[in-house]
């Protein structure tokens, strides 16, 4: 079986794994074929991925870290924050304050039994079809959320994971809020002296090219590449970071792009950085006087910051910053290497898990990379995972030692079939001419990107469909010459190669 989104599955293919409603009843049942006014319906129902038989895989273990009802139940909750925030609340509704503390308690019961478990949770999915951000920033948190209560529930903070989980749910409000109206210019400076001097210093800095704005070009369009004037680079994944809601005269605009979401540790600081630089504060703003607790606005005010002094808002040293604190920010700076920025590819999650462990103690502290390292599944069954540029497949064993080097099983060969639009991880731009897919590409059956063309092959041909198919295991625990080079967490992901802007940090030991 195969996680897939809703647009790209193909009318014919079997649901995999019962869908339910928020209250817990049952909608449809695995088994059921799904029809194209099933996938129509579901959409309308804001169910965006689905489960679906793919014989050629079979079983996957694959686990989500909430019970599907309580997972629909925090993405509606986080959708609501997001609207308050662009819509610009004064402060975070005490309704939705309620309900938020309540389903954090239910998060918490949940990830205690998945801790418990055999099995590492697979992260949620971004939507790839684009709305204004909101849904990328709405899964971002809901994946800090689980990530933040596994690494709370594994060490001394085990009993205030509550606090973790609500803490990484509303630390990123202030990305969606409108920006205040930026100053206005000052006026223009006298003549520099003669001989050099401020003047000089000026002239330098105004010769430079400026940072390209710190923001996702729209949907399906492409931007100039600052690396290769001339190119035509791809558009950013519709899901590096959150939704902003300031267009470039800074009054708010509930469809501007967003801005970065910059980890000190990982984006040199710019000048384009420097709106998102203050979600922090916009975010303590907002939650001043909601009743969350102490240790909450804690994390939330420190979830940027480093012991190196580097991180920000405050750049806070050493024992300055509170322990939990450091707990939230080395796990946020790991979500955000995977999430990229237009400045900087995200990375894969190995690579970003070998970062950690080189840089991490001396950022966070050993205690903290310990305890978070022991939480951390970069590839958990489930996930898709392209090999050495060119076949993917799905993790079926990351247990023990193939913790960053598991077992694939691939994905057949489908000819007619390319990838389309990624939902994760490296190489998630749109699938173009040029990208080396089409004919013979790999991918479930039958699937398409969503709003192609209609691929060659019988239409109605899609996952579980069709009759199995010979596929290949790799165990890359084995092939240790053979390397991971794109990774998503549903189908459809796209096996585009990552565009590294110049200049961008890379991780250690990439391209070995
Ligand atoms: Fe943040």
């Amino acid at each position: 079986m195969l996680r897939v989104a809703v647009e790209a599955v193909s009318p014919g293919a079997v649901l995999a794994r019962t869908l339910y409603a928020s209250n817990g009843q049952p909608v449809l049942r695995a088994g059921h074929p799904l029809t194209h006014s099933l996938l129509h319906r579901l959409t309308s129902f804001g169910i965006r991925f689905v489960w679906v038989e793919e014989p050629a895989v079979g079983q996957v273990p694959a686990v989500e870290p909430l019970a599907p009802p309580t997972a629909l139940r925090v993405e509606r909750a986080l959708h609501r924050v997001a609207e308050a925030a662009v819509a610009g609340a004064p402060a975070l509704p005490d309704a939705l304050r309620a309900e938020l503390v309540s389903l954090a308690g239910q998060v918490v019961e949940e990830l205690e039994a998945v801790a418990a478990g055999p099995t590492a949770p697979l992260p949620y999915p971004t939507v790839p079809a684009a709305d204004d951000g909101r849904a990328a920033w709405v899964a971002g948190a809901m994946n800090r959320g689980v990530l933040a209560g596994l690494l709370a529930l594994a060490g001394p903070y085990h009993l205030y994971a509550r606090d973790f989980v609500l803490a990484a749910w509303l630390q990123d409000a202030g990305l969606l809020q409108p920006a205040p109206p930026l100053p206005q210019p000052a006026p223009p400076a006298p003549p520099a002296p003669q001989g050099g001097g401020a003047g000089d210093d000026r002239r330098a800095q105004g010769d430079q090219a400026p940072d390209p704005p710190c923001r996702p070009a729209p949907e399906g369009t492409a931007q100039a590449d600052p690396a290769e004037p001339g190119r035509r680079a791809e558009a950013p994944p519709p899901d590096r970071s959150g939704v902003a809601a300031s267009d470039a005269d800074g009054a708010g605009s509930a469809h501007a792009a967003p801005p970065c979401h910059p980890s000190a540790a990982l984006d040199p600081p710019r000048a384009a950085h420097q709106p998102a630089l203050a979600h922090v504060h916009r975010t303590l703003r907002w939650l001043a006087g909601v009743e969350l607790g102490g240790l909450v606005r804690a994390l939330v005010a420190q979830h940027h910051e480093q012991r190196d002094g580097r991180g920000y808002p405050d750049g806070l040293q050493g024992d300055a910053i509170h322990p939990a604190a450091r707990r939230m920010a080395a796990a946020t700076a790991y979500t955000l290497a995977l999430e990229g920025c237009i400045h900087r590819p995200g990375w894969l999650p190995h690579e970003a898990y070998e970062w950690l462990l080189a840089e991490g103690p001396r950022l966070w502290g050993d205690d903290v990379i310990r305890e978070l390292a022991g939480v951390l599944h970069p590839y958990p069954p489930g996930s898709l995972v392209q090999v050495d540029g060119g076949p993917w497949g799905i993790v079926v064993d990351s247990a023990g030692a193939r913790r960053l080097r598991p077992k694939v099983r691939l994905l057949p060969v489908r000819p007619g079939h390319g990838a389309g639009s990624g939902a994760a991880g490296r190489g998630r731009a749109p699938a173009t001419e040029g990208s080396g897919e089409g004919p013979g590409a790999p991918g479930p059956r039958g699937q398409a990107p969503p709003g192609a063309p209609a691929a060659d092959g019988p239409a109605a041909e899609g996952p579980g469909t069709g009759s199995p198919a010979a596929v290949g295991v790799i165990d890359l625990l084995e092939e240790r010459t053979r390397q991971i080079t794109a990774w998503a967490v549903a189908w459809p992901a796209s096996a585009a190669p990552p565009a590294w802007p110049a200049g961008s940090p890379r991780p250690a030991g990439a391209g070995r």
